[in-house]
């Protein structure tokens, strides 16, 4: 079996607002391998964008151990974390976060600005390959303006694949698309578990659901895993 690049256990997080805190992860255990797609799903609240954030590095759990491509993470710096969430991941919302002053290769192209010192023409190869990627090398010229919601939403999923994430993490990536639209963006998101990237898909769409490799139901701060009908 591949590798684990993600493996979560006894995840616990506590979110302490103005009134009593609340326990929204209270013992999340989750594995992903390598070319493993996994939809979490579960009900508005629930505490799916939290689980995302903790997996993505952009939260701390209150308890619990995390291991990334095999290594103990649970306790770490913050200049360490945002190193790792870059080199490790990519993102995927519902919005889409283009910059409409931008071409699609250039919105694609604002996600190597940082770190990697690649010469100009092979950031250029890149990019042209993340856009061929998703199936929208021939919009790399356009602007976001000119394009429709599922030709937008596949110029940020080349923008997160661009870096070469280990894995992708997708927060109700179809939420703003019609049924159609979506499944071209869910398409893109499994092609690239092809390359071995991981992928955690947040959606509340079935039929998107039901394309991951497994179903994760979370509720009362537990992931349960749901068995195939
Ligand atoms: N910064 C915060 N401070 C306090 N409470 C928060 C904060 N962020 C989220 N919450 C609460 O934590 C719970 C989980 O939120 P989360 O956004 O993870 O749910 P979700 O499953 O992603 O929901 P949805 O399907 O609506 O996106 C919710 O009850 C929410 O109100
Ligand atoms: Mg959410």
């Amino acid at each position: 079996m591949s590798e684990p690049l993600i493996e979560l256990t006894g995840i616990t997080k506590v979110l302490k607002g103005q009134s009593e805190p609340r326990t929204i992860l209270d013992g999340v255990d989750l594995t992903v391998r390598e070319g493993e797609s996994v939809a979490v799903v579960g009900r508005s609240g629930s505490g799916k964008s939290t689980l995302l954030s903790v997996v993505g590095l952009f939260d701390r759990p209150d308890a619990g151990r995390y291991l990334l491509a095999g290594q103990d993470i649970s306790r770490l710096r913050e200049r360490r974390a945002a190193k790792l969430r870059s080199s490790h991941f990519g993102f995927v919302f519902q919005r889409f976060f283009l910059l409409k002053h931008l071409t699609a290769a250039q919105n694609v192209a604002m996600a190597l600005v940082n770190g990697q010192g690649w010469p100009r023409r092979e950031r250029r190869r890149r990019v042209l390959a993340a856009l061929d990627q998703v199936g929208i090398a021939h919009l790399a010229k356009n602007r976001p303006a000119k394009m429709s919601g599922g030709e937008q939403q596949r110029v940020a999923i080349a923008r997160a694949l661009v870096r070469n994430p280990r894995v992708l993490l997708a927060d109700e990536p179809t939420g703003a698309l019609d049924t159609e639209t979506g499944t071209l963006v869910i398409d893109a998101l499994l092609g690239a578990t092809e390359n071995g990237c991981g992928l955690i898909l947040v959606t509340h769409d079935r039929d998107h659901a039901a394309r991951m490799g497994r179903i994760l139901d979370l509720a009362d701060g537990v992931l349960t895993e749901r068995v195939p009908a």
